[in-house]
């Protein structure tokens, strides 16, 4: 396989609007998306951009990491025992780009790692799937097909 762009970091948090203020105030983030409701996967979510180039670089400052910031939707949300177990919320997932999400799970799957249900649609509305952190060195793992077009920058 071949590593692409640290999409995101998912941090799972009991109130995306305490986080929201947090990224906002303390952290001094200036770009952060309207939350919605991803009822597959039973979080709500909120993409918190940062910037590619540090500021004042003279380079353009889309295109960076983002963090995603995930609460769960109900009782059944798959991150209520995450919560359970970290009751300020943390870091929950890692997310890296490939450029074919169908060669990326063969090749998860070739090697013996576990991955969590099928291939779905995610977040960015591009096709993702999970590995388990025990495969992965201890983090769970998601894995996410470069969106064509960055449609999610401009929202
Ligand atoms: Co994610």
């Amino acid at each position: 396989m071949k590593l692409g762009r640290l999409n995101h970091i998912g941090v799972a948090t009991p109130s995306i609007a305490d986080s929201i203020a947090f990224y906002r105030d303390v952290m001094g983030a200036t770009k952060i998306h309207t939350p919605f409701d991803l009822e597959e996967q039973g979080v709500k979510v909120c993409f918190v951009d940062t910037p590619a180039h540090s500021t004042g670089s003279g380079l353009s400052d889309s295109g960076g990491t983002q963090i995603e910031l995930i609460e769960p939707l109900d009782a059944d949300s798959p991150i209520n025992g995450f919560l359970a177990k970290n009751p300020l919320g943390g870091q929950h997932h890692l997310c890296f780009e490939v450029p074919d999400i169908a060669e990326a799970r063969a090749e998860f799957e070739e090697q013996g790692k576990r991955i969590l249900g099928p291939t779905r649609i995610g977040a960015h509305g591009t096709p993702i799937f999970f590995v388990h952190p025990k495969d992965m060195g201890g983090m769970l793992t998601e894995i996410m097909e470069t969106p064509r077009e960055d449609a999610h920058w401009s929202n």
